[in-house]
């Protein structure tokens, strides 16, 4: 982390789970742990039918809301969809992008990533953009050059204004509910790889203001030693955004 330069963000991925009652009371258990923290953002994606409700639950909080997915068309004829000014209009702040579930089970492209990133900075959102290599990728020793060019296509054509605006996590797939955490090192070395590319494209003010998450298997136990890294800025959670003790714990080791 280095407060001095970007914030810290705590993000919840809630997946597709909890109906809206379910996600109402899940808030109403999240809301009191974390609202002590001042150091850090907290944010819960949430499924689209939850995010009334946990707008709702978090009025006058400081916690954020974002969703998971978006179209990146404004409207038109996409059944099923969802466009980043229905969102906006809601209240949702962020919007995860191009994570490896919607890579690997409904097709996103990083070409389809790139729209969408454009489109949500258009429309006020700020998108979380997932990158990571497969543990074949680790294995062939191709990590750096499959980051670099998530990176490069999905920011491609990202006004340099807009960069601070932005969140990029790094989310090795190996490591995505697994219970397989990428080492300190590991994830350390690959969120510095995404600044400096960052910084190749877009200078180095624009890099220092990003702020960098890991994500796979984050926890209460090794979320301290994964935030101490200067270039780890915050974490996206799944598996442990659903339990309020543990996300809390999360939330208190990056509020450090
Ligand atoms: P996990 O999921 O924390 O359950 O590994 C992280 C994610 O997919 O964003």
């Amino acid at each position: 982390m280095n407060r001095r330069y970007r914030k810290t963000i705590i993000a919840g991925n809630w997946k597709m789970n909890k109906t809206p009652k379910e996600a109402r009371s899940l808030v109403d258990a999240i809301r009191p742990l974390v609202s002590k923290a001042k150091w850090c953002t907290t944010v819960l994606c949430v499924p689209f039918v939850d995010i009334s409700p946990a707008l709702k639950a978090t009025r006058a909080t400081k916690i954020a809301i974002g969703a998971q997915n978006m179209h990146w068309e404004a409207s038109g004829a996409y059944t099923g969809e969802v466009s980043a000014q229905m969102l906006v209009e809601m209240g949702v702040k962020y919007v995860i992008v191009g994570h490896s579930e919607r890579r690997q089970y409904f097709g996103e492209t990083d070409e389809i990533v790139n729209k969408k990133v454009l489109a949500a900075m258009e429309a006020g959102l700020k998108p979380i953009i997932c990158v990571g290599e497969t543990l074949e990728e680790r294995e062939l020793g191709i990590t750096e050059e499959r980051i670099r060019l998530q990176v490069k296509r999905a920011l491609h054509g990202v006004n340099v204004e807009n960069i601070r605006r932005l969140v990029v996590a790094y989310e090795p797939i190996w490591a995505i509910g697994t219970g397989k955490t990428a080492t300190v090192e590991q994830a350390s070395e690959v969120c510095t790889l995404i600044r400096d590319t960052i910084r190749e494209l877009f200078g180095a003010r624009a890099a220092r203001s990003v702020t960098i998450q890991y994500g796979g298997s984050m926890n209460a136990e090794n979320a301290a030693g994964l935030l101490s890294q200067l270039n780890i800025d915050g974490g996206l959670i799944g598996g442990a955004s659903l339990k309020p003790e543990s996300f809390k714990a999360i939330v208190d080791a990056a509020n450090q």
